[in-house]
């Protein structure tokens, strides 16, 4: 190994600096940064009013962080680790959150049921419980070791001890250090980091990062409501049936996913409209659209052919084709303006987002790591951006219409924040999505739990409760066709949860300001507001009213927090019965609006979505009067309620409103503040909490 350089930070902002460590080798035309490919400008004004805060490594015990390259074999970054520091992250995981002694070389890929590095994200971002987070900013596949390699050289070595004479021996023995590394090639390593005085360190260290990476999105209020995906049979008359179904069973519906089918070619892909099969679809956007219903198509971007698209991309194109497909460039800015041109003019006929398929891998779906592109870029490094700039490709596209687009896309990476799509996949462990759900936010992003098939009435109605409390509530019935009364002795409660979700719009709208403005997860785990913070360290844990460990509370897996105020704890459909740990303080059953107990275990019938409250919150919901109902929880609190046009980027010019709530003893008194947008609900009601 070559010499130690120490690296050299510069803040750029409060919070956030970056080391700049140089290429030794060129690595095919690609430079040294990953996101550069398709990050947006970071939230430069929102950051530059954060506080500053400490640098996390001065006085490490292991000294500083540094770097060795040695040439063609690789470089590595070696970041200080405390042996009590819990760590996050590490791409997107569906099984356990911690990531400490993992050793994982980070890769795009399809999830294969284990958390191995091969994912759907394989952002090399990390955040510990310290209340700071790190990014490896380089396109090459980069190997983490997460304090589970002593060096040495190290300054305080574990001591030895005799596995059969002594305690404490363990099989991992904690190291120092977060090593990262990678095959060639120069990276910037960035730090974010909490303010000292953070509740939530590890959570305001990672809003620090997305608001770095862009912000996170809004996303169009259609978006939130049901998403239905028809079969890949389907035609325009199917979607037209399929839509007046809907109505006869009085199901709200907000979009229609067309899958392969809508093509000309499907695998390879043409991605141009089939006249024979869709006749008029440009009267039957506009049809689906006077009922309130959008169209969300279905994309490869392995192309036939058969395409319109074919013959000016085929010059732009790499060395292998997929499913018989060429492949178009995405570092070549020819090919993403021929892509950008075909996506403006479908969605000026009215299609209002895409979901971006099967971008993320199984190796013998995908081009092989040593295919070349004709802009100099390597296989290896196409694939880790290709998911994020199609994403940034199509956001551009709908950007330059003036309206929001929100979709779903396989694949993605580190500071993809601001893009507005949730990934999914062909997975259907229902834990794991659990998880998914929440862990996400480790890695800026959002996951959807879709619904498919169920085999019982009680699997389908928690698949749809789970789905309910997510970035998307969809149906993806693409193989199975089932619709969302497969089971009729259960139609009403499926009624109900979309119904549910439909009430809880405003809430879940204000989670995703939340993130837009403040870089904070709308879903995100318990262990980020809760790690490292002050109740941690003693301030406010209460061990009378909070009996149990925070240590459990940390490693929950099954429950997630939704924006500041909710805490969403789906029941899995094997029981029943499960177990609901509330974290320090006061917390409100939503639907009974009465308080409840910090630790409890109880049955919750088909109809019951066990979603809890933090006592002092408002939360905003639409009453079936399209009435805003403000339900408020504890003694006293307040909340602040924005809500903007739904469908342009007004917000984001400062066109928005905001309502200012505070309450006590069953009373409460607001105002509205309006910038430039009046807010669009009907009558505003307040409902209170019984303590
Ligand atoms: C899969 C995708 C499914 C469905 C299918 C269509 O890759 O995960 O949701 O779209 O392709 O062929």
């Amino acid at each position: 190994m070559n010499e130690k350089t120490i690296l050299q930070f510069e803040r750029i902002f409060p919070g956030i600096w970056r080391a700049r460590v140089c290429a030794n080798t060129d690595t095919g035309g690609m430079g040294t940064s990953l996101t550069a490919f398709y990050k947006h400008e970071p939230r430069t004004e929102k950051l530059d009013s954060l506080p500053e805060a400490g640098f996390p490594f001065d006085g490490a015990p292991g000294g500083e962080a540094f770097c060795q390259s040695d040439g063609d074999a690789g470089t590595v970054i070696c970041l200080p680790l405390r042996l009590s520091e819990r760590l996050y992250g590490l791409g997107l995981n569906y099984q356990r959150l911690c990531v400490n002694y993992a050793a994982r070389q980070l890769r795009c890929d399809h999830y294969g049921g284990q958390d191995n590095g091969r994912t759907h994200i394989p952002a090399p971002f990390y955040v510990s419980d310290r209340g700071y987070a790190v990014l490896i900013d380089t396109p090459e596949p980069v190997s983490f070791y997460m304090g589970s390699s002593v060096r040495r050289d190290a300054v305080n070595p574990p001591p030895e001890i005799h596995r059969f004479r002594e305690k404490g021996w363990s099989a991992v023995t904690p190291a120092e250090y977060v090593e990262a590394s990678f095959a060639a090639g120069g990276c910037d390593v960035y730090v974010f980091a909490a303010s000292k005085d953070s509740k939530s360190p590890m959570r305001d260290a990672a809003a620090r990062y997305n608001l770095w990476s862009g912000g996170g999105f809004i996303p169009p209020k259609w978006g939130l409501g049901m998403w239905q995906r028809v079969s890949g049979y389907a035609d325009g008359e199917d979607v037209r049936a399929e839509a007046a179904a809907f109505e006869e069973h009085d199901m709200p519906l907000s979009v229609i996913g067309l899958e392969p089918g809508w093509q000309t070619a499907a695998y390879p892909s043409s991605l141009d409209w089939d006249e024979k099969h869709f006749p008029d679809h440009k009267s039957l956007m506009a049809e689906l659209a006077s009922k309130g219903i959008r169209l969300n198509l279905w994309e490869n971007f392995f192309i036939s052919e058969k395409s319109t698209l074919y013959d000016p991309v085929s010059p732009y194109c790499g060395s292998h084709k997929v499913w018989n497909g060429i492949v178009p460039d995405l570092g070549s800015p020819e090919a993403v303006e021929i892509l950008s041109r075909h996506h403006k003019k479908l969605a000026a006929e009215g299609v209002s987002g895409f979901k971006v398929d099967e971008c993320d891998g199984f190796d013998g779906w995908l081009w092989p790591d040593h295919a070349s592109f004709p802009s100099g870029l390597r296989g290896i490094t196409m694939r880790a951006i290709y998911g994020a700039v199609l994403q940034r490709m199509q956001d551009d596209a709908f950007r330059s219409l003036g309206r929001r687009t929100y979709g779903l896309v396989r694949a993605s990476n580190a500071g993809a924040a601001h893009l507005p799509y949730v990934i999914y996949n062909d997975c259907y462990s229902f834990p794991q999505f659990l998880t998914g759900t929440a862990s996400a936010a480790f890695c800026g992003a959002l996951w959807v739990p879709e619904v498919r098939d169920a085999s019982t009435p009680r699997e389908w109605a928690r698949r749809f409760a789970l789905s309910a409390l997510s970035p998307i509530l969809m149906l993806n019935a693409w193989a199975s066709g089932a619709k969302p009364w497969k089971f009729p002795e259960i139609e009403d409660t499926i009624r109900s949860i979309l119904r549910f979700r439909q009430s809880i719009a405003p809430a879940l709208y204000n989670a995703f300001r939340g993130w837009y403005e403040e870089g904070i997860p709308p879903f995100r785990p318990l262990c980020m507001d809760w790690a490292g913070g002050a109740s941690e360290k003693g301030g406010e844990l209460d061990d009378t009213e909070n009996p149990y460990s925070l240590g459990e509370l940390l490693d929950v897996t099954d429950e997630y927090l939704i924006g500041r105020d909710l805490l969403a704890a789906p029941v899995a459909p094997d029981s029943d019965t499960r177990r609901i740990i509330l974290p320090p303080g006061e917390w409100y059953d939503f639907f009974t609006m009465e308080r409840v107990e910090n630790s409890f275990t109880r049955e919750f019938a088909l109809d019951e979505i066990p979603l809890y409250v933090r006592g002092g919150a408002v939360v905003p919901t639409l009453g079936e009067d399209g009435a805003l109902v403000l339900r408020c929880c504890g003694r006293e609190g307040e909340g602040i309620i924005y809500d903007d046009d739904g469908e342009s980027f007004g917000y984001e010019r400062g066109e928005y409103s905001l309502i200012k709530v505070i309450f006590a003893d069953g009373r409460a008194d607001y105002t509205v503040e309006s910038h430039g947008y009046e807010p669009g609900y009907g009558d505003l009601r307040f409902v209170f909490s019984r303590d």
